[in-house]
């Protein structure tokens, strides 16, 4: 097994502030950023606060800035950088830091408590659900999810805009609204839930260019963009244009 020394710089504070930190510290063949992390921690800075879970690429818990770019820290090898390069590792910069590498993602559960629940259709049991296969092919890929928040962080719409956060749910979330308004048993318009229109109103649909960030960075490899966005706004827009819906809108209006 070879090894080398690398130098890592690490933003260090909490709320208050903070500055990054150099680091000299080994490598072994075969480590991810996170391994390295933990070697810091255990040898030459025992108080680095970092969050992380499964080291598996499975909880998403350990989201952070590498060299700029939004990565989860166990899946980073080593090997994907040049031996001199510096690593730097900061905390995801749209939410707030707590301390060191560990940010408050709340933002995140407050847009997800602000999304309706799948409304189970009325006289249909639980296991007598029956779905063509496309349709559940085509929420399972959104079910890949593993909430580590990094096209959260991404989205330029809140990452460079802090008062877009209470309009704009960001493309996690516009994404379980698409998954939602896609599923065909999802019995909400019955109770008057138009998830087109909440899509657009509530949950900031607008605020999304496009610039498909959000997908780029997504370890699930999930088509956030292409496959949730894209064809919800097309649905809202095909909705609010369409005659019949326009005109039963203007009579509920008298
Ligand atoms: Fe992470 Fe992808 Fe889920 Fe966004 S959609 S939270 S990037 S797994
Ligand atoms: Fe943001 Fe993704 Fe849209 S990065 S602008 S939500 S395509
Ligand atoms: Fe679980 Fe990295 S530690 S995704």
């Amino acid at each position: 097994m070879s090894s080398y020394d690398a130098r890592f710089r690490v933003w260090r504070g909490d709320a208050e502030g903070g500055d990054l930190t150099d680091f000299s510290v080994k490598v072994n063949d075969g480590e991810v950023v996170l391994d390295i992390i933990h070697r810091i921690q255990a040898t030459q800075a025992s108080d680095l606060a970092v969050r992380w879970n499964c080291k598996a690429g499975k909880c998403g818990s350990c989201s952070a800035e590498i060299n700029g770019r939004p990565r989860l820290m166990c899946m980073t090898r080593m090997s994907v950088f040049d031996r001199e390069d510096v690593i730097t590792v900061t905390p995801l910069r749209a939410f707030p830091v707590v301390r060191d590498l560990v940010t408050d993602v709340g933002f995140n559960y407050a847009k997800a408590r602000e999304i309706p629940a799948f409304v189970p259709p009325a006289g249909v049991g639980p296991g007598e659900y029956r779905m063509q296969q496309e349709d559940v092919d085509r929420s399972q890929e959104f079910r890949k999810c593993i909430e580590c928040f990094l096209c959260q962080d991404t989205c330029h719409a809140v990452r460079d805009h802090e008062e877009n956060k209470a309009a704009f749910a960001g493309p996690r979330f516009l994404m379980r609204v698409a998954e939602l308004d896609m599923h065909p048993l999802d019995a909400a318009s019955d109770s008057g839930l138009d998830r087109k229109r909440t899509a657009q109103e509530d949950h900031g649909l607008g605020y999304c260019n496009i610039t498909k960030c959000c997908t780029e960075v997504c370890p699930e490899g999930i088509h956030i963009t292409d496959n949730a966005l894209i064809p919800l706004k097309e649905r809202a827009v095909d909705r609010k244009y369409d005659p019949v819906v326009w005109l039963g809108n203007k009579i509920r209006r008298r």
